[in-house]
């Protein structure tokens, strides 16, 4: 469902992604993961059409950006890592934009909406945009894009603001989603979401894939049953790794 060859974004002289290949199939979740800086969100940016590669090639449910821009952009759902939105509309009016933007049909989301604001623990609908926190803004965004059920998830440090029951119901709903068939991309910075959500995990460091692989597959690189994902993943991102 997501397919990236040889993705590479240059930033004058900064390779923030080099020479990239991914796969993300339909019914897994895979963590992209990293250190800060790595190249997770520009890697983003470019499989949900924000940010244009330098060179290489990218599919999303076998379009491509250059014929099948507003088909693709229409059936992925996308969670920024700032969850931009705009501060001067109420959250009800934020949620009826997004209806109206993608022609969702009422009946359907309506329901999807209700049950995902009474999970989510919504009751902010009326105020401003402006006036909420961060974990508000995050919650608001996060079912405004549930809603619309995609069959593609892109998501970039989703818990981040969250409080522990929000980032709760988000894994319980994202898992969900993967058992009904989604491809899920998502970056996450809290190791333990991804040890134990994911089918697959990517490690990248200054752009380049390290490793791939389950976390069976990364336990036997690590060479030690033991090892937790905190484990490799320090080791394999350490100053003085011989990767990257
Ligand atoms: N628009 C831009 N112009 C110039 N450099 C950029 C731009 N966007 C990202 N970079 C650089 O690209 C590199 C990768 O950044 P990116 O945001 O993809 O990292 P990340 O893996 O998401 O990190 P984090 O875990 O901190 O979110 C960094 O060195 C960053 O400074
Ligand atoms: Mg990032």
């Amino acid at each position: 469902m997501i397919i990236a060859k040889a993705l590479t974004k240059k930033f004058g002289n900064l390779t923030a992604v080099d020479n990239l290949y991914l796969h993300v199939r339909s019914g897994e979740i895979y963590s992209f993961l990293g250190p800060n800086g790595a190249g997770k969100t520009t890697t983003i940016r470019m499989l949900t059409g924000s940010l244009s590669p330098t060179s290489g090639a990218i599919e999303i449910d076998r379009k491509r950006y250059e014929q099948d821009e507003i088909t693709i952009k229409r059936g992925i759902g996308v969670v920024p890592d700032e969850p931009r939105m705009y501060e001067n509309l109420k959250g009800i009016e934020f949620i009826e934009f997004v209806k109206g933007i993608y022609h969702l049909d009422p009946k359907l989301t309506d329901q999807r909406f209700n049950e995902l604001c009474a999970a989510f623990d919504i009751d902010f609908l009326q105020t401003y945009i402006g006036d909420y926190s961060h974990g508000m803004k995050q919650k608001l965004m996060v079912i405004s894009v549930l809603m619309r059920r995609p069959k593609v998830l892109f998501l970039d440090e989703p818990t981040v603001g969250l409080d522990a029951r929000a980032a709760r119901v988000l894994k319980t709903l994202l898992d969900h989603f993967r058992n009904e068939g989604s491809a899920i991309l998502l970056t996450t910075h809290i190791l333990e979401i991804a040890e134990k959500m994911s089918d697959r995990i990517g490690i990248i460091r200054n752009g380049k894939m390290v490793v791939e692989g389950s976390m069976e597959d990364l336990r036997k690189i690590g060479n030690n049953q033991a090892n937790s994902l905190e484990d490799i993943f320090l080791d394999l991102t350490s100053k003085d790794a011989s990767a990257g």
